[in-house]
């Protein structure tokens, strides 16, 4: 069938509608009539990474829509569902049958090589493949091809606009403070970078009660949204964060979580950390970090990664959704809509901290 995506030409290259040809539905898969397109920063790195081989590519993995077609192996997913889309695992390994999706040992091939694991493309324009299959979804689509695994059903009453980013973003930060560190509330929790990923965190470590909660972003606008959970705001470009940081902590934090990928920010979040402390690095873009190593080896900190929070966005999902309708977790203020012609101006707000999540409208 014909439909119409935001295709990225070339690295590097804005997003452009452009009319494609989705391929015929296999029998495992779901076709998906796209309601909204949650933009996460992983699409705007990865749109000026990929190889050029990659190119062109369909991007899109906050996808959230009505369900058109389900192949025939598909069960639990019927026409007209409303689903939020995720990232993809095979439920099969050994990482997924533990619960531990985000690591499944298919992951690359089913969500980043953009295309399917038989090579071929879901996407094409006169023949020639389009690549696509980004998280299973490539939802900056009007019409897309996810799968059981990555398609979340929700109730139709849940407002798709709202909850597109829970397919990445908001279940990102929200599954670390969830799943990762699981805070007390006389813990102390810093967030070093505070987009739709930091601002999901703090709201879910707020429901959980954390009493002191600190935002170090440079951008003023992204310091403010994250008052609203409560937490104070560092400004790195005029306050030594690692002593300010100590100092609103009662001498060094419980726990941290970096978004920036910046070398030297990761550094200062683990110098800021108390003995014992944790830090979870969830940034894309860093090839290394440099890490303190004589205060390492004294304080027995902690430092890691996690996929997605650590979350199978089949329980996490509806558990945001939850909380959300009972009014805790309340993200929808850092929602900003975009009819999907307005993406390119939508990249460059983001950028900006004009915005904090910008969701595409279809
Ligand atoms: N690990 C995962 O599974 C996962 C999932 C989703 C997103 N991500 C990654 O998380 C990161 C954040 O995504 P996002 O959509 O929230 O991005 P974003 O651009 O909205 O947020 C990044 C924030 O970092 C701030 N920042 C820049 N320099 C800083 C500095 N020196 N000190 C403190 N803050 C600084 C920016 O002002 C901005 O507010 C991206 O790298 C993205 O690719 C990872
Ligand atoms: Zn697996
Ligand atoms: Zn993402």
């Amino acid at each position: 069938m014909r439909t119409t995506a935001a295709v990225v030409e070339k690295q590097g290259a804005d997003f452009a509608l452009t009319e494609v040809d989705l391929d015929a539905l296999r029998a495992d898969e779901v076709l998906v009539r796209m309601v909204a397109t949650g933009l996460c920063h992983t699409d705007i790195h990865l749109k000026g990474f990929l190889p050029e081989e990659m190119f062109p590519n369909v991007f899109g993995h906050e996808g959230a829509g009505v369900v058109e077609a389900v192949g025939p192996d598909v069960t639990g997913i019927e026409v007209g569902d409303q689903v939020v889309l995720s990232f993809r695992s095979c439920r099969a390994c050994a990482e997924c049958t533990a619960g531990h999706v985000g690591y499944c040992e298919q992951s690359l091939l089913l969500n980043y090589m953009g295309m399917r694991m038989d090579g071929s493309t879901t996407y094409s324009r006169e023949g020639a493949p389009v690549f696509g299959s980004f998280f299973g979804q490539s939802s900056l689509s009007a019409h897309a091809i996810a799968y059981a695994d990555n398609c979340v059903v929700v109730d139709r009453s849940v407002d798709l606009t709202k909850v597109a980013p829970y397919g990445c973003g908001f279940q990102t930060g929200a599954g670390t403070v969830f799943n990762v560190l699981d805070p007390e509330p006389e813990d102390s929790l810093v967030v070093y970078g505070v987009g739709a990923v930091g601002l999901a965190a703090l709201a879910a470590a707020r429901h959980l009660g954390v009493r002191t909660l600190v935002a170090v972003d440079p951008m003023a606008s992204r310091r403010e949204a994250a008052a609203r959970y409560g937490a104070i705001g560092v400004d790195p470009t005029t306050e030594t964060v690692v002593d300010r940081v100590k100092e609103l902590t009662g001498g060094g934090a419980s726990y941290g979580i970096d978004t920036t990928a910046i070398s030297d920010v990761v550094k200062q979040a683990q110098q800021s950390l108390r003995a014992r402390g944790t830090l979870v690095a969830l940034g894309l873009g860093a090839e290394e970090y440099a890490v303190d190593a004589i205060d390492l080896l004294q304080t027995g900190k902690v430092i890691r990664s996690s996929v997605e929070g650590d979350s199978d966005p089949q329980q996490m999902v509806p558990r945001l959704i939850e909380l959300n309708q009972a009014g805790e977790f309340d993200v929808d203020p850092l929602v900003t809509t975009y009819p999907v012609a307005e993406i390119n101006q939508a990249v460059a707000d983001v950028l900006a901290g004009k915005v904090v999540k910008p969701v595409l409208l279809w």
